[in-house]
């Protein structure tokens, strides 16, 4: 029995200096409840706060992550991060093809997938983001987009070592969480079209600490990826301590 593992991530996107991640840790830390070890614990933070926070973080069980990674290790790409550069933070995850990525920075299945490969080859394991905008699910395209985007971004990724975010793009950021039965059956879906069946799958999109007892309720979701809850130290505590 291959028993999949639960990570919980908070996905900071563009926000915190050193000073404020600074503080929210002090805050996060004391507030963690010791009953949670079942699960690992995620940050995925600004670059210029890595740091900082790979130094507070030693020893802790609070693992760090990036936001997005290069597909070269080096070259001329300006405003770009490559693997090598991460590595020195001593970091374990990446978040790769968020919606927000595809939406305002030009993001392509194509270079979701480089980029996936090139986590992958540096020893990071990715978080990979696929959802549906609300115009594709009220068309009924939820499943030809979530299955295109994962047919096309998984070319050639090694499925041992892979976290996957289900983030229905009409939920992020805006309160309007997918239902819990609808988010466990997609994942169900998702989960159909992999090599490996026992690839984490996460949901993201409004997850607060008044409905993640719900969603980690779940048989098909393993886990959360969580924005603006995640930017405050005592509802993303009260988030890594679901019940
Ligand atoms: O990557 C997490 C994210 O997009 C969800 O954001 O603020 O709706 O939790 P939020």
């Amino acid at each position: 029995l291959a028993v999949r593992k639960v990570i919980i991530a908070g996905n900071w996107k563009m926000f915190k200096t050193q000073t404020e991640a600074q503080e929210f840790l002090q805050g996060f830390t004391s507030h963690l409840d010791e009953t949670s070890e079942d699960r690992e614990v995620v940050l995925c933070v600004p670059f210029t706060t890595l740091g900082m926070m790979s130094k507070s973080l030693h020893g802790s069980r609070i693992l760090l992550g990036a936001q997005n990674i290069h597909w070269e290790d080096s070259g001329a790409y300006t405003g770009e991060i490559s693997g090598p550069m991460l590595l020195e933070f001593g970091i374990r995850y990446v978040v790769v093809g968020h919606s927000e990525r595809r939406q305002y920075f030009g993001e392509t299945d194509e270079t979701v997938n480089w980029r996936l490969r090139a986590a992958q080859r540096h020893g990071l394991t990715p978080i990979l983001c696929v959802g549906e905008t609300k115009q594709q699910r009220d068309a009924g395209e939820t499943e030809r987009v979530i299955f295109s985007q994962l047919e096309k971004d998984l070319i050639g990724v090694d499925q041992n070592n892979l976290v996957i975010a289900y983030e229905p793009i009409w939920a992020i950021g805006t309160g309007d969480t997918c239902e819990t039965t609808e988010a466990n059956r997609v994942i169900g879906l998702i989960r159909s079209k992999l090599i490996n069946p026992n690839v984490t799958i996460q949901y993201g999109g409004s997850v607060k600490p008044d409905n993640i007892d719900d969603i980690m309720a779940q048989p098909e979701i393993d886990g959360a990826l969580v924005g603006g809850a995640s930017l405050q130290p005592e509802s993303f505590a009260r988030i890594v301590n679901y019940q």
